[in-house]
Formats: C-alpha cells, structure tokens, sequence
C-alpha cells in the first residue's frame, strides 16, 4: 500500500494564515476520530507543538494555534481511511480553504510515507514530535508513576531496546531530530516535561 501524495505543493497562497476555529478542530476530531488512544495522540501532539511554538520560537497566538492546529489534526484520516492515509485530511483542509503552511506540515509529517520533506521549522517539529511523542507515552504506560519522575535516561535506555515499541523506526527518530536541528535529548526532555497532563 502506497500513501506517497505525488505533489509537493498543498492549498492556495491566497489562503495563508485561514485557520479552523478550535471549535471547528475539535468537531472534525470527533466525527472522524473515535479511536480514543489516536485522539490521545492528536492531542499530545498538538500540546507539544504549541508549547514549542510558544517557549522555543516564541511565536504569537495566532502562529501557535497554527502549530497547533498541525499537530491537532495530523493524523486526523489514520482511523478510519488508514489507505488514504494524509491524503483525506489534505484534501479535507484544502476544501475548507486552510493556510498552505499547515497542510504542508501535515503533509511532510511522515517524508518516508507520504515522499513530502519537512522544510519549515513547524513541518520539522511535527516530524519529529510525532516519530518521539507516542513512544514516549509508551514508557509511561509501563512505569507506575507515570509521567511522574521520568527521566531522559530511562527514555534513552527503552530507545536502545530493540523489543520496545518495535514499530517505532530508530532511524526515522534520529533523521527528524536531525533535520529540525535540535538535539534529540533537548526534544526527548520537551516531551516528559509537557506531555504528563494532557488528557482526553
Ligand atoms: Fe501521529
């Protein structure tokens, strides 16, 4: 099965900064996201990359709802189209007229699938957000406090386990932190220190 999108460009410049209200956000998350453990995702994505946007580039509201936005609905298809995988949410926010930059981050958020590269710094951080955030929430499932206490060696140690979250590409991982230029423990550390209170 092949999901490659075979285009590089998404949407109309015309449309920049055209953004969802939340309310709009969160309605197409429930009708096309019944999976509770994916809408977790949905959602721990989408708080990691509008903190980032807010603590790391210090980005206004609007750029960080933007981030946010990405994050929100990046996998938003996966449910229940998984073979029309990005394609469907793309042509979903292409329809509703969405600002191009997010739907190239959403469309760049998997460049080994979908054969779209991550260019902007919004598009490289859902990348690697996504590739660390689900594996993360992994070891906190296994660890009897949680989120509570964990460390960036204890991460370091389960990466270094082939057997633990085997699906999980190794080299994808190290490719996103690479291509956003952050080191892999400054982003590891990010995530256990925002990820513990986002619930559904
Ligand atoms: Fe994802």
């Amino acid at each position: 099965m092949s999901l490659l999108l075979n285009r590089n460009t998404f949407g109309e410049t015309e449309n920049s900064g055209n953004v969802l209200s939340k309310e709009e956000a969160n309605q197409l998350l429930g009708k096309w996201v019944p999976n509770e453990r994916l809408r977790l995702h949905m959602l721990q994505v989408a708080n990691l990359m509008k903190s980032w946007a807010a603590e790391k580039e210090h980005l206004d509201e609007k750029d960080q709802w933007r981030w946010e936005m990405a994050g929100l609905l990046h996998d938003a298809d996966w449910d229940q189209w998984p073979e029309l995988h990005c394609k469907k949410i793309i042509e979903e926010l292409e329809t509703r007229k969405i600002d191009p930059e997010i739907i190239h981050a959403i469309a760049s958020h998997g460049p080994n699938h979908f054969g779209v590269e991550p260019e902007t710094k919004m598009d490289k951080m859902l990348y690697a957000f996504d590739e660390l955030s689900g594996l993360i929430h992994a070891y906190s499932l296994m660890r009897p406090g949680g989120y509570e206490g964990m460390e960036l060696k204890g991460v370091k140690k389960r990466l270094k386990e082939k057997s633990f979250a085997a699906n999980v590409s190794r080299e994808e991982i190290q490719d996103a932190c690479n291509r956003a230029g952050v080191p892999f423990e400054e982003i590891i550390q990010f995530i256990i220190s925002h990820q513990g209170n986002v619930q559904l």
